[in-house]
């Protein structure tokens, strides 16, 4: 027996061993080492009230994310599969999983402290000093004692000075990589790619040794503010200010909207001027052109481009986003001869449209929802940032009159179908955006 139980022991061991990708770095700081949000919001008031509300705040209490991952803990027994789904909040708490709670998606989410609430916050980002890894959040951090004994918080400046805390130029801040741990994620046992924003970056134009060519995610991202969409294809004009409510004043003070595609979970949080600056984003980012040379011959080609993202698009959560092309083609009286792409009585998007996204499998060629049990990426159909692509439509032949198509690029950040699976029919929906559109009369 007593061997038995040592047995038991090593295996357990063992277990832990094999699951240290998930835990290592879980219970590694105290709680009270951690300086709530609210406390620096004091001196840096805007740039307080640009992060509230953000994806980066919201990103444990986003109700998608949370009944998404509640859902995909549902009826798993491979361990493998387990440690994927419990996984998710070594991201979406960091604050909570770095100080031990939770430890992972299954703890209760409403009992981790008030400051791990805060999603991906202040202390959090300004502690880090590197990366151990590029991605499933390699940040390793140095954080200070809490408010009495603050620490240094790192950043762009290397002239900065505060009363309450320690500053350090950091070029780490300065850099993609702080963004890219997080924004690569991998099956933490099968290693599959599900998000790889990073990578598409790194291999990209954006990337560039020439420095006018040279843009990094802050300077998109961090270069947002309202009016100001900021990417590949507009202004990226310097945000000149403060970086304190006292201090000098700079040449630019990076912003923290944080601002993607979903304008969605923060207008629910009531912050109206992120789901406006999404929109904006999500409009200057792609450009469409029609060729209608052979269309009574049944044939429209279309031309997309990803004009202003800096890496695919759509980027990230590619199994979840949608962006697919809506065509028709009408007569002079304005009757539809022909369409593709529109969204079925459900909200559905029909099975046939042209839609970019990314489609896991289960190591047989299956398609699977539940990432836990992604095996294998068996479709990948994205757009390269700078780069084209061609799709064609077969129409009707012999399409006769006046011929109005009209074409547009859409976006939703859920496909109804999941969101009806999850949460209840018809609990939320997201609203579906155009990115462009592009007529043309024959
Ligand atoms: C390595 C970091 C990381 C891990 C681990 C991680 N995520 Fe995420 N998650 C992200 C990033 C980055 C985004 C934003 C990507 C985007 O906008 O497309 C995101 C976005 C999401 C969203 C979209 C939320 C919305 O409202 O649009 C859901 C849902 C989600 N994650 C679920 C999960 C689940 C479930 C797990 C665990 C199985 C998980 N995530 C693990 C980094 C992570
Ligand atoms: C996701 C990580 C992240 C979060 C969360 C975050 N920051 Fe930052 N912050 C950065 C980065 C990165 C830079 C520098 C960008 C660069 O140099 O390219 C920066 C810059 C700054 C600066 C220098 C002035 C400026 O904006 O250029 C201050 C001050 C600052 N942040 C304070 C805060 C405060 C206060 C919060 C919370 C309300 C916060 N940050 C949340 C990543 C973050
Ligand atoms: C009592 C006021 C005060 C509080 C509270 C405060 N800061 Fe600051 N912080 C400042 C001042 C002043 C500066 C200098 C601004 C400048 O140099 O332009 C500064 C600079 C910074 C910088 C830039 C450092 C660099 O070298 O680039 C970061 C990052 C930063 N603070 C983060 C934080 C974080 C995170 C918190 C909360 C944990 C916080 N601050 C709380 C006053 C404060
Ligand atoms: C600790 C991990 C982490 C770091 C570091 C991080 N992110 Fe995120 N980011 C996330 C997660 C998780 C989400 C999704 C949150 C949610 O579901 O609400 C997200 C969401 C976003 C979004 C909104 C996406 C959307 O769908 O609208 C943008 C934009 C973004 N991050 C940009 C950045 C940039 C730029 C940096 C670097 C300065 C950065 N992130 C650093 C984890 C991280
Ligand atoms: C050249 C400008 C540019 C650069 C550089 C850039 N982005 Fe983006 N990003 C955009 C645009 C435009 C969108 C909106 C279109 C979309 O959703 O893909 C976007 C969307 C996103 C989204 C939301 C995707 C979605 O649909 O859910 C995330 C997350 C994100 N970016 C993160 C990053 C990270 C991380 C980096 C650096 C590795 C980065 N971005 C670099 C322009 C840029």
């Amino acid at each position: 027996m007593k061997c038995r139980g040592r047995g038991l022991f090593l295996v357990f061991l063992l277990v832990l061993f094999f699951n240290s990708g998930l835990s290592a770095e879980t219970g590694e700081f105290e709680v009270d080492q951690f300086i709530s949000p609210d406390v620096c919001g004091d001196c840096h008031t805007d740039i307080y009230s640009q992060w509230e509300n953000s994806m980066h705040n919201l990103s444990h209490r986003d109700p998608v994310y949370e009944a998404v991952s509640a859902f995909l803990l549902k009826g798993l027994s491979d361990k493998d599969e387990i440690a994927e789904a419990e996984s998710c909040v070594k991201c979406h708490t960091p604050v909570g999983f770095v100080t031990g709670n939770p430890k992972k998606r299954s703890d209760d989410l409403n009992k981790v402290p008030d400051i791990a609430k805060q999603g991906i916050q202040c202390d959090y980002c300004h502690s880090a000093v590197s990366v151990e890894k590029m991605y499933n959040n390699g940040l390793q951090l140095s954080p200070g004692h809490g408010e009495d004994d603050p620490g240094i918080k790192r950043g762009p400046f290397d002239d900065s000075e505060s009363d309450f805390h320690d500053s350090e130029f950091s070029e780490l801040h300065t850099k993609a990589d702080i963004c890219g741990t997080c924004h690569d994620v991998k099956h933490v046992v099968f290693k599959t790619d599900l998000e790889t924003t990073y990578q598409e970056w790194k291999k990209g134009p954006y990337n560039s040794r020439n420095p006018k060519k040279r843009i990094t995610c802050q300077g998109c991202h961090m270069y947002q503010r309202p009016g100001v969409p900021a990417t590949g294809s507009t202004e990226r004009p310097a945000n000149p200010g403060y970086a304190s409510d006292d201090g000098p004043e700079r040449d630019h003070i990076f912003t923290h909207y944080f601002v993607g595609g979903n304008g969605f979970i923060p207008g629910n949080f009531k912050d109206k001027e992120k789901t406006i600056m999404a929109e904006q984003r999500l409009k200057n980012a792609a450009s469409i052109s029609i060729d209608s040379k052979k269309i009574r011959k049944g044939k429209l080609k279309i031309k997309v481009t990803n004009s202003g993202a800096g890496h695919y698009l759509p980027t990230g959560l590619t199994d979840f986003r949608q962006m697919w092309l809506e065509v028709t083609v009408k007569d002079g009286k304005g009757k539809e001869l022909y369409a593709s792409g529109k969204l079925d009585k459900n909200g559905y998007v029909p099975e046939d449209a042209v839609i970019y996204n990314t489609i896991f499998g289960d190591g047989k060629g299956n398609p699977v929802v539940n990432i836990s049990k992604a095996r294998e990426v068996i479709k990948d159909k994205r757009i390269k940032p700078l780069k084209t692509v061609k799709e064609t439509f077969k129409l009707p032949k012999g399409l006769k009159g006046d011929l109005i198509v009209k074409v547009r690029l859409l976006y939703r950040s859920a496909p109804q179908k999941l969101l009806d699976m999850v949460l209840g029919k018809g609990t939320i929906s997201f609203p579906v955006i155009t990115m462009t559109e592009a007529e043309t009369k024959i």
